[in-house]
């Protein structure tokens, strides 16, 4: 067995895991990925080269990193403490990077298992979307231990363009919630100017070119402003996974005596979006709750 870093396990192989896991083997990391449907793992062998495991605890053993990219805290339990997985294959000195976006807590909880056994815990949520996965610039929010983090920064930098240790376990989950926050009250208000513009008879995309260059500018205005004037939603970052992630915002805010108003309308907003078969729709699809008659 060796804890060498070059060595690296990859579990879920999704929009983003499969890119984020290419970065690696194209850095030079010898990688193992699982994934619970087979075929993309191979798929991803046949691209990037490496070996695929038939279980999360087959894909730790013998690697000094393993990350992981699911979906939300109980896929995260499955396929690190659950049967087969992959913590009952580390061995001492290993670390974990979690990827998924998750809460505080299962992170915590993570982080002590971990520790339990010889091992280490990083909750690393990211941001930057399925093209920052492609392009390998995403901004990664990470907490745990300083030591640990100082090992793995350089590996996680093949998928990345900014890797910060926020604080102890959970600080990178508790970063990604902000991110969320600050997203939610912001897509709503996008969704309403564009339709506001349209409404009263402007060229959206006149509109948006020029105030762009003003205090109203942001990513989502340059990312979405254009396909939200045409009406375009069948891409980006799902509603129900935005949904997944105000559950987990708003579940914190409570704990934590932190109002957030404006993120739980939005939050309703999008059940409506879910509710009109848009849960696979990008987050922008707001805006259809205001065009639709
Ligand atoms: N997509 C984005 O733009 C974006 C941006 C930032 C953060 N994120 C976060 O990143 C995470 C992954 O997102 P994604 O878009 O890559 O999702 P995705 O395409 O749905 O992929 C999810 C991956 O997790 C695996 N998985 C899910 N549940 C599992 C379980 N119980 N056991 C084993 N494997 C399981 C899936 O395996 P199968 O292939 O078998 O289904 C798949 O490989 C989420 O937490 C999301 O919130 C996504």
């Amino acid at each position: 067995m060796s804890n060498d870093t070059r060595d690296v396990a990859f579990i879920g192989l999704g929009v983003m895991g499969y890119h984020m896991a290419g970065h690696l083997a194209k850095a030079g990391h010898r990688v193992t990925v699982y994934n619970r449907t087979g075929a993309k793992a191979d798929k991803w062998v046949s691209e990037f080269g490496g070996k695929t495991a038939g279980t999360p605890r087959a894909a730790a053993q013998g690697a000094g990193i393993v990350f992981a990219c699911v979906g939300n805290d109980d896929d995260l339990r499955g396929i690190t403490t659950g049967d087969d997985g992959a913590f009952h294959g580390m061995t001492d000195g290993c670390v974990f990077v979690d990827n998924t976006t998750a809460s505080a807590e299962v992170a915590r909880e993570l982080d002590a298992v971990a520790r339990a056994q010889g091992c280490h815990f990083i909750d690393a949520p990211v941001s930057g979307g399925e093209a920052g996965a492609v392009n390998g610039v995403l901004t990664v929010m990470c907490g745990g231990d300083p030591a640990a983090f100082d090992g793995v920064k350089d590996v996680i930098d093949a998928f990345a363009r900014a890797v910060t240790l926020m604080g102890p376990a959970g600080s990178g989950q508790l970063t990604k919630m902000v991110n969320q926050i600050c997203i939610a009250g912001l897509v709503q208000a996008l969704s309403e100017g564009v339709n506001f513009a349209q409404k009263v008879g402007l060229d959206g995309n006149r509109v948006l070119e020029v105030i762009s260059k003003g205090a109203a500018q942001s990513w989502q205005m340059e990312n979405r402003g254009t396909t939200m004037v045409k009406d375009e939603f069948e891409f980006g970052f799902a509603v129900d996974w935005m949904r997944k992630d105000l559950g987990i915002c708003l579940a914190e805010g409570n704990r934590a005596g932190a109002r957030l108003p404006v993120t739980a309308l939005v939050d309703q907003f999008y059940a409506e979006v879910q509710a009109m078969g848009g849960g696979r729709w990008d987050t922008s699809s707001l805006m259809r709750l205001l065009t639709t008659p």
